[in-house]
């Protein structure tokens, strides 16, 4: 069975899997950070290399200030108990793994991100198995144009190609996703990853992101596996 190198998961469905019980939309995110915890232990178990998950994009600042500051609050605990579970070795499910946080993180206080940072300096490890990306405040168009505005500034005059592009993402460094899967039963990109995911296979589940478990994912790798890609050539 052929393995995508690279996932990319957008994570929807939060909100109205919370509505659906009857309960604030931030119990949602909650539970999809549990959710998310499983996910990363499974894309490790079966062997995918990188992974990366939309957890807030340029858009939804948006969204009310009460959820906005529920969303912060929870990724600061997040990754304060990662930094824990990480430092002390109590997390098997980040062993061998490198976190990186991808998106234009310059907006964030200097104090988010030091902790931002330093999570990403304790897993920077030679014998990383996984890297796990984390995007936050990210929209794929902004990352072209930042992209393409530090070309210009370092090379005045230059014509910009393809390469040099790819080379200033956020995602250096990654392999362009292979799949693309989102919950909720959406199918749409909503901004994400829109550059490297040019010739990405997208796979849609109809369950909620908190919803999503590893037997989930294990049907989105079994579709995938019987994807016919061809990059534009005719099928070998
Ligand atoms: C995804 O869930 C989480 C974020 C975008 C931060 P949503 O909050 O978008 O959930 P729905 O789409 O409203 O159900
Ligand atoms: C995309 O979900 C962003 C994340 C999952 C972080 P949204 O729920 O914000 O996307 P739209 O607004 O439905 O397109
Ligand atoms: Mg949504």
């Amino acid at each position: 069975m052929s393995l995508p190198l690279h996932i990319g998961f957008i994570m929807d469905g939060n909100g109205r899997w919370a509505q659906n019980r009857g309960v604030p939309r931030k119990l949602g995110h909650e539970a999809g950070a549990k959710a998310l915890e499983k996910i990363i232990d499974r894309c490790r178990t079966v062997g995918i290399k990188y992974a990366t998950f939309y957890a807030f994009s340029t858009e939804n600042w948006s969204r009310p200030k009460e959820e906005i500051d529920a969303l912060m609050s929870l990724l600061d605990r997040y990754i304060t108990e990662l930094h824990r579970k990480i430092s002390s070795g109590e997390a098997d499910v980040y062993k061998d793994v490198r976190i990186c946080f991808v998106g234009d993180l310059s907006v964030f206080s200097d104090e988010r991100l030091n902790k931002l940072r330093s999570l990403e300096k304790l897993t920077e490890k030679p014998s990383e198995q996984m890297r796990l990306n984390i995007a936050i405040n990210y929209g794929g168009r902004n990352e072209i144009v930042s992209a393409v505005n530090r070309f210009i500034l370092e090379n005045p005059g230059v014509p910009i190609n393809e390469k040099e592009i790819t080379s200033r993402l956020y995602t250096d460094g990654c392999p362009d996703p292979d799949l693309i899967i989102r919950t909720a039963g959406e199918m749409r990109l909503s901004n994400f990853l829109l550059w490297q995911s040019a010739y990405s296979e997208y796979y849609s589940s109809s369950v909620y992101w908190p919803d999503f478990t590893p037997k989930e994912l294990d049907i989105a790798l079994d579709a995938y596996s019987q994807r016919t890609r061809k990059f534009g050539n005719v099928a070998k």
